[in-house]
């Protein structure tokens, strides 16, 4: 079927075209620079892991985990206890690593340095690195913000 009357012009429908491919184009870069430049900063008030993923590690390390979008450690000390901290600076928010033969924390950014406790002992780092609360419950290790009930 043949229609009589098109509701718009050829004109009209490329130029529609064209606006929607562009405005697509703008918000496809747009999106990834506003969250670069306000990153959401709500953290997670606890994360639940699987106890068996830490039952093994050797005394004086650290494993990895996600704290929301920021990097976590699970510290494994020599009496066999387990802390938990953010592994971010506190000067400037670089992520820090651990070096367990220094058993030490280095943030690279600044040569920024913590003992195995957390504590600042050089450089910048105002603070001690963010410690969490660890739980071990059963089958779980439940890791909370200070103040989480
Ligand atoms: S960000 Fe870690 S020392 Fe500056």
């Amino acid at each position: 079927m043949k229609l009589k009357y098109s509701l718009f012009t050829r004109r009209q429908f490329l130029n529609g075209l064209f606006g929607g491919w562009l405005g697509a184009l703008m918000v496809s870069f747009l999106y990834p620079v506003i969250k670069f430049v306000f990153p959401p900063t709500r953290e997670p008030d606890q994360v639940i892991l699987p106890f068996l993923d830490f039952k093994d590690m050797k005394p004086n390390s650290v494993k990895v985990f996600s704290w929301g979008s920021k990097p976590g450690f699970v510290k494994k000390n020599k009496n066999g206890s387990y802390w938990a901290f953010v592994a971010v600076c506190t000067h400037l928010d670089c992520n820090v690593t651990y070096i367990p033969e220094q058993r030490k924390f280095f943030c690279a950014c600044h040569d920024g340095w913590y003992d195995e406790n957390g504590t600042n002992i050089g450089g910048p780092p105002p603070r001690p690195l963010r410690r969490l609360i660890l739980i071990i419950e059963g089958e779980d290790l439940i890791i909370k913000r200070e103040g989480v009930k």
